[in-house]
């Protein structure tokens, strides 16, 4: 089994538009035995009256028919902003390769040459519908990243001591992430979980948030409860899930002396462990109200002197060593 064949086909309809009702009969059969729901029209013109009637996840098209031609069709149907993204199949004979050029220069991807082969069809076909669906995942994938930017920002505008934190935590969770080698699946949740870190100080009042003096411990108190509450707020999309160890974890500590729940060593989830580093790292070589911004070496030196106490003591020299290369990199 390849992997187009693993495109789900039930309920997928196919418009096939083509004057010879033999070939139409043999086209809508090889497609019917695969799972997919077929409509058939004679010409670009029945064509336009089948789309009215229901949008078809596929056309497959004649070029040449009288009335209305295949290339007239696919100009008639890409005029449609509701059919535009439908994705299009031109059937030619052998001896048309101008019409081939024609509909390339249209934007028609996908051909298939008469006499038809229904392997080839339903190959075809199943190919199409299997880029098209991952354009999309792709494409709602970018649209979740889109919004999780704007929310973060508009979390971070806020806070005025910590501009541009979260797109470097973020930065170095994903080197971290690559170095110990995550599949790419982790590494996109980690993106979305380093993003959404802090997520939960819109629970936070804006006085505290940027009070430029320590805070009292019942400021603390309220701060350290960003965790939960932004764990809490984003626990009921699904799509977010994942992201969950990192908002909730990011301020344990491997002795147990963090926040929220004391957990210990490897008890604190992976992801918070490498969000720690990320975190600490950024909150020292930046300027708060209560310290300067200390340089690279003094904060690896920090960190190295915290491992086994705040951080994972396996991940702190993977962490100084992409910090050292990278920065080395910066600096060259
Ligand atoms: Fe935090």
């Amino acid at each position: 089994m390849n992997a187009t064949s693993s495109v789900p086909t039930p309920d997928r309809l196919i418009l096939v538009v083509e004057d010879s009702a033999q070939i139409r009969n043999v086209i809508s059969k090889a497609l019917e035995m695969e799972g997919y729901i077929t409509r058939q029209g004679k010409n670009g013109l029945e064509g336009l009256e089948l789309l009215k009637e229901a949008t078809p996840d596929l056309i497959l098209s004649d070029v040449n028919m009288p009335h209305m031609d295949g290339i007239e069709f696919f100009k008639a149907v890409r005029q449609n902003s509701q059919w535009t993204a439908i994705p299009f199949v031109f059937l030619t004979s052998h001896s048309t390769s101008e019409d081939i050029q024609r509909g390339r220069e249209l934007g028609v991807e996908d051909y298939l040459t008469k006499p038809i082969d229904p392997d080839d069809l339903v190959r075809i076909i199943n190919a199409r519908l299997y880029r098209t669906a991952a354009v999309e995942v792709a494409q709602v994938g970018q649209a979740y990243l889109d919004t999780v930017k704007v929310l973060a920002n508009a979390i971070e505008s806020r806070d005025k001591y910590t501009r541009g934190h979260v797109e470097r935590v973020t930065t170095y969770s994903l080197w971290m992430a690559k170095a110990l080698k995550w599949p790419a699946q982790h590494i996109r949740t980690l993106e979305f979980g380093a993003r959404l870190h802090d997520i939960g100080k819109i629970v936070i009042p804006g006085q505290v948030l940027n009070k430029p003096e320590p805070f009292t411990d019942e400021e603390w108190n309220l701060m350290k409860k960003h965790t939960i509450a932004g764990a809490k707020m984003l626990q009921e999309i699904p799509h977010l899930r994942g992201t969950l160890p990192y908002i909730l974890y990011h301020h344990e500590k491997w002795d147990g002396s963090g926040y929220p729940k004391g957990l210990k060593a490897k008890k604190i989830p992976i992801q918070g462990r490498i969000l720690a580093l990320a975190d600490v790292y950024d909150a020292l070589t930046t300027a708060r109200p209560y310290h300067r911004a200390r340089t690279h070496e003094e904060v690896v030196k920090i960190i190295a002197e915290e491992s086994g106490k705040h951080f994972d003591p396996q991940l702190v020299p993977v962490f100084i060593k992409i910090m050292n290369a990278k920065r080395a990199q910066a600096t060259k």
